[in-house]
């Protein structure tokens, strides 16, 4: 475990389904790297979602298409090392698993065995229920995830809400229990109205239903942590809320820095080493 980290025990899936059992929420947020799952795990945040979403956030692709497995698994290992007792999740990128059962679960594997985490998530409802039962029957606890699903927005018509008509919450509402039925332990449910949200939640035998930008009627909560900070500039989504203007700070630090440069006041003396005088004079006549 790094250095001031905050000792606590590792976060299990016995753990979160027992704080579902005492009503009380599950806090969840997405990180792509080293030291943000440093500060995430000493703030008690108890899971983490490495998501394919670093696509965008992390690599500047305006969508989380073009992904990798290997993309995947570099930024999962680096969040291990800063968040070694968060319930880690890896997420399913795109392909990864949509071709078939036997690449789903082989790719699943690599999560846990070279990223260490403890579950994997992976979007779609009814049709992706067999790769969730074989990733399950293989031992790896799997989450899914419905509604806005960022891999099919073209099919989805864009980032918008889910499930607005009750045809279409329906048919969200019998996703969520065919994942269940497969063995999902969570579901995701992103961007959905409040009120299917809640119907999926109180409808959930054993399963923990998660909440991104479907009200607060889940069982916890999802962020997706550069909307959190104002870290990504290309957009903020509604749902999301801002703790803080990180994105302004860092902003401000960085003109600083450059005008100082410019001005010569940095380096200051603080900011360097010297040589002793004899050293320098030796070193003097050495290049002469
Ligand atoms: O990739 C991701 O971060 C996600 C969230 C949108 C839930 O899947």
């Amino acid at each position: 475990m790094p250095e001031n980290v905050t000792p606590r025990k590792k976060i299990t899936l016995p753990y979160l389904f027992e704080k579902v059992k005492k009503g009380e929420p599950i806090t969840w947020l997405t990180c792509y790297d080293y030291p943000t799952a440093y500060l995430q795990e000493q703030a008690g945040i108890e899971m983490i979602l490495v998501g394919d979403s670093l696509g965008m956030t992390m690599l500047g692709y305006d969508s989380t298409l073009p992904v990798t497995m290997d993309d995947m698994i570099r930024h999962t290992q680096a969040v291990r090392r800063g968040a070694p007792t968060a319930f880690l999740v890896g997420d399913m990128p795109y392909m990864s698993y949509q071709p078939g059962v036997e690449t789903a679960v082989r790719n699943a594997g690599r999560f846990m065995a070279e990223a260490g985490c403890d579950a994997i998530k992976l979007e779609g409802g009814a049709a992706m229920a067999d790769r969730v039962k074989a990733i399950v029957d293989a031992g790896i606890p799997a989450i899914g995830h419905l509604g806005l699903t960022p891999q099919s927005v073209a099919a989805l018509g864009g980032f918008r809400l889910q499930g607005k008509s009750a045809a279409l919450a329906k048919k969200i509402a019998d996703d969520a229990k065919a994942l269940e039925k497969a063995g999902a332990c969570a579901i995701l449910l992103e961007l959905v109205p409040d009120r299917l949200c809640q119907l999926i939640t109180e409808r959930a035998e054993n399963c923990i239903i998660m909440s991104l930008g479907s009200g607060p009627h889940a069982h916890g909560q999802l962020l997706i942590y550069h909307d959190m900070f104002g870290l990504y500039p290309k957009f903020k989504p509604k749902m999301a809320k801002v703790y803080g203007n990180a994105g302004e700070v860092i902003l401000n630090g960085l003109k600083n820095y450059h005008d100082e440069v410019i001005g010569r006041q940095f380096p200051a003396p603080e900011n360097y080493f010297g040589m002793p005088d004899e050293e320098y004079e030796e070193l003097k006549k050495m290049l002469t």
